[in-house]
């Protein structure tokens, strides 16, 4: 593996006195319902690009102790849906996607749609029930015969996923503008892999004014794009620009993860021809025009591996449906090798742990490795083992922020470039913590679940762009959870 990885140095959040008291009667009103304002539908919140800098107040307040008991439903994965809403705009006309996560990341893309020129509706599917109804959601999404170019930089700070407009747009209108993302609270998120591969493709791609332009006047032609790394998002607007490319392209080294596997089956029932999807190497032959279509995302293996581990971590016993358990097979192995009795069906699976974790190594990778998405839960995991575990992250420099956080809780972190050596304690301590991102915020949650008192997480506008409703899930486990508000920051005006 060529990539290089930088690790960030550590940062620390101040956290407002005095906000790590939950009043009993509050810990047990189960008051409260969404955390956050919750910006659903239309409405448009922080999302990807780590936009601390909005005023949220909003907190998560857990009682550690509890052992997670139940069924937990899983919906559609965020990391495809948003690429399915990007993948319409390759077709005129009326593209339905059902089983879409209800959370704030997809309202986004939605507006990034509308202000592209699309209508789009978010309605409850008639044909779901249960707890499906009020996690997911089906959008409608109308695409003109000639769609925007721009994409702002208002929302694509909120939703670095915006990006995937690029592929599309370029392909179809030959000329696409996207305000350049940044990076995020996870580390430096580089376009290099896109830019490459569309400039082989045959686009003029130039960086002005915080914009990515491309233009590919005359279209786009097949070419041979070997990527550097299996970059997800490399891969997928890479896919999204060939299909209506003259000519075939191939893609060596491409992403293989469940999400990819789903943009390409839906851009086949669009009319593209590709091959080769969830492995390495695609091949895309190039057709003229695609047709609109309905199509139902692919479960979040993310969300079920969470819940994967906060059963194993809280000695629980959780049953998650609606996810393929091979889509996790390496996360469910270390819930194995931790101790954990896990059954599988087709599309549902089983965690229980009846004592005390052991402490396994941990490695992230692309997928089928172990998926950095989950690196908070197996943190989590290991800071309440029997023993040291080693873990690694090869994808994202920055994703070792949230062991300042654990740290708050009493785990014993310690960090060295893309390594950290966890000691596991018998029980963590409750305190007051910060969400830094989506997956920390729902693993500082876990975390909180295995600790002395009251955890209060701050800043859970993060979990919200990943998790629907994790509150609801929480308390139907047996959690103790409250959403509430933080205290008043004092003024500072001098
Ligand atoms: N990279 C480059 N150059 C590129 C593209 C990527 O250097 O041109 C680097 C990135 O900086 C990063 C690594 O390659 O260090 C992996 O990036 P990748 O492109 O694979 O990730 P992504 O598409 O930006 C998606 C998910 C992430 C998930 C990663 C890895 C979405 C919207 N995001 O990001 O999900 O962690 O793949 O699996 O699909 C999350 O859901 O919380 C999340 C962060």
């Amino acid at each position: 593996m060529t990539h290089s990885l930088r690790m960030s140095a550590s940062t620390v959040t101040d956290r407002p006195a005095g906000a790590d008291v939950v009043p009993p009667d509050a810990a047990t009103a189960g008051t409260a319902g969404p955390p956050t304002a919750a910006a659903w539908p239309g409405t448009v919140g922080p999302g990807d690009g780590g936009d601390t800098s909005v005023n949220d107040v909003s907190v998560i307040r857990v009682r550690g102790g509890a052992r997670l008991c139940g069924t937990v439903h899983v919906v559609g994965a965020k990391n495809s849906a948003l690429k399915l809403m990007a993948a319409a705009l390759l077709a005129p006309g009326r593209t339905v996607i059902t089983n879409v996560p209800r959370i704030t990341d997809i309202a986004i893309m939605g507006e990034v749609l509308r202000r592209l020129g699309c209508a789009v509706r978010f309605e409850v599917d008639p044909a779901v029930d249960g707890p499906a109804a009020a996690h997911s959601r089906t959008v409608t999404i109308d695409v003109p015969e000639r769609p925007g170019t721009e994409a702002d930089y208002d929302l694509v700070r909120r939703l670095r996923a915006s990006i995937c407009v690029l592929g599309p747009l370029l392909a179809r209108l030959g000329y696409v503008r996207v305000a350049h993302p940044g990076g995020d609270a996870i580390g430096s998120r580089g376009l290099d892999m896109h830019v490459a591969g569309l400039h082989r493709m045959g686009a003029e791609i130039s960086g002005e004014h915080g914009f990515v332009i491309a233009s590919a006047p005359g279209g786009l032609r097949g070419a041979d794009i070997v990527l550097e790394f299996p970059s997800v998002g490399a891969t997928e607007n890479l896919v999204m620009a060939a299909v209506l490319a003259r000519g075939v392209t191939t893609i060596d080294n491409a992403a293989r993860e469940p999400e990819i596997v789903d943009i390409c089956t839906m851009l086949t029932e669009m009319g593209a021809r590709i091959t080769g999807a969830g492995t390495a190497t695609l091949t895309i032959e190039g057709v003229r025009e695609l047709r609109p279509v309905r199509h139902a995302t692919v479960g979040d293996r993310i969300v079920a591996g969470t819940w994967a581990f906060a059963a194993a971590m809280t000695r629980g016993d959780v049953t998650v449906t609606g996810v393929n358990p091979a889509f996790l097979e390496v996360a469910l192995d270390k819930v194995v090798s931790a101790g954990g009795l896990v059954e599988t069906r087709p599309d549902a699976f089983r965690v229980r742990m009846d004592r005390r974790p052991t402490a396994v190594d941990v490695v992230t990778l692309p997928y089928p490795g172990f998926a950095t998405d989950l690196l908070p839960m197996a943190i989590g995991l290991a800071s309440v083992s029997e023993g040291a575990s080693l873990v690694t992250e090869n994808i994202f420099d920055g994703r070792f922020m949230f062991a300042n956080e654990m740290a708050r809780l009493g785990a014993d972190i310690k960090t060295d470039g893309h390594h950290a050596v966890v000691r596991g304690r018998d029980r963590l301590s409750g305190a007051p913590v910060q969400a830094t991102d989506i997956r920390a915020g729902a693993g500082l949650v876990i975390a909180g679940l295995c600790a002395d008192g009251v955890t209060e997480v701050s800043h859970v506008h993060h979990i919200d762009r990943g998790y629907p409703d994790f509150v609801a899930d929480l308390r139907a486990l047996g959690v103790e959870v409250e959403c509430g508000r933080a205290p008043e920051e004092p003024d500072l005006t001098l």
